[in-house]
């Protein structure tokens, strides 16, 4: 759940999981905080820290404008300049990502913020699946032929794993 709160002086978007009060949904809160924090770029979702409220762990996010997917449904299709410097935001965001060792998972255009800022900068949210790529780069060439890939479940698309090999 995402809600609207204040930290100071400025509005924030206070995200927790549905149960944060549950040890492993706040663990993973944790992760994605920190993960935010430390990455720290424009082209990723800004994260000020975290707080706990009635034994509810949330983390405190610049607050956006909305997703890309909210504006393509609202306001149709962002010019092509327009599209291509989103692009170019979101690309050289998951690069920054990757160069952390980290794989996001969930790219897709709900998971893109527009910040609010006049000239809008897209950025690169919702860590909550993301993962260290070492610990997910598996094998699965054992029983395949000249298709072998490289990956896991966790990181192919359902086609690729339904693709007889
Ligand atoms: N920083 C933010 N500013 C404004 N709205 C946000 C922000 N972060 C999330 N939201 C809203 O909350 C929704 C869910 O956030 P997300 O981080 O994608 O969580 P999840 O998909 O895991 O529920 C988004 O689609 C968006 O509508
Ligand atoms: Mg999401």
């Amino acid at each position: 759940m995402v809600y609207l709160a204040t930290y100071g002086p400025i509005e924030v978007a206070a995200k927790s999981s549905a149960t944060a009060e549950k040890d492993d949904d706040c663990k993973e809160l944790l992760r994605e905080a920190l993960r935010l924090h430390v990455l720290s770029n424009p082209a990723i979702l800004k994260c000020y820290g975290v707080c706990v409220k009635q034994d509810v762990t949330y983390m405190l996010l610049e607050r956006c404008h909305c997703t890309l997917r909210a504006y393509l449904d609202r306001y149709g299709a962002f010019s092509p300049g327009l599209a291509v410097r989103l692009t170019m935001h979101l690309a050289f965001g998951l690069s920054q990502l990757h160069s952390a060792g980290l794989v996001h998972r969930d790219v897709k255009t709900g998971n893109a913020m527009l910040s609010r800022e006049v000239t809008p900068v897209a950025r690169l949210a919702d860590l909550g699946s993301a993962r260290r790529l070492k610990s997910l780069v598996t094998s699965v060439t054992s029983n395949t032929s000249s298709y072998g890939i490289r990956g896991s479940t966790g990181t192919c698309s359902r086609p690729t794993m339904n693709h007889k090999m």
